[in-house]
């Protein structure tokens, strides 16, 4: 099963399937043992971009803070805030399956299962968007341009200021990882 999965995620990375199959092979795969595939290979995104998000709050205001865990998975970066005293987290995903197994451990106030919506963060003036991923995503043909484009786009019009960008090793396996912190203006 693990094989079968890793075998699709390649496709992911190289943007050989679409978006809709893509989280249609999360929707599968939350159910089917993501939690023991991505720990077996020692990935380490959530627990980085839960200490990012935690470098920007001083502890004792951590749990009046609210926080979009977006293409939220499973809840492994639920799980990582809330061991630095996050508590009012939400969750956004559009695979029901990751989703679900999210929900059974009780990590999240809401469980929106959508896409991100364009007005998602409409009411967020104020605060900050930390993402991390892959840094080959980079390299993944149309994405590195749109995302790039986007973060671009985004700055120019004055909507976030960029406040952080760090790379780091062994992301996911010996893969190096990207975290960005941007202001939202
Ligand atoms: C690599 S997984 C990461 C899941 C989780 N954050 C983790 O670290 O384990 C990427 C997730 O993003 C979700 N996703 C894909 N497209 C999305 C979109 N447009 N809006 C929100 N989530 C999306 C996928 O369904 C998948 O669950």
């Amino acid at each position: 099963m693990t094989d079968h999965f890793n075998e699709r995620l390649k496709e992911i990375l190289v943007g050989k399937v679409t978006s809709d199959t893509a989280v249609k092979i999360y929707d599968e795969w939350g159910q089917n043992g993501y939690d023991q595939s991505v720990s077996a290979q020692a990935y380490i995104g959530p627990e980085v971009t839960a200490k990012t998000i935690a470098s920007l709050y001083d502890k004792s205001e951590r749990d009046t803070i609210q926080l979009l865990d977006i293409g939220a998975g499973t809840g492994l970066v639920g799980e990582q805030l809330r061991k630095f005293g996050f508590s009012k987290i939400d969750a956004l995903e559009p695979a029901g399956g990751m989703l679900a197994s999210a929900r059974n451990k009780n990590l999240y106030r809401n469980y929106h299962n959508h896409y991100l919506k364009k007005d998602t963060l409409i009411d967020a003036n104020g605060g900050n968007i930390v993402l991390t991923m892959k840094q080959l995503y980079h390299d993944v043909p149309g994405y590195s341009e749109s995302m790039r484009s986007l973060i671009k786009d985004f700055e120019n019009s004055g909507k976030w200021e960029k406040k952080l960008e760090s790379q780091f090793p062994n992301y996911f396996e010996d893969a190096l990882g990207v975290t960005y912190v941007f202001k939202l203006l």
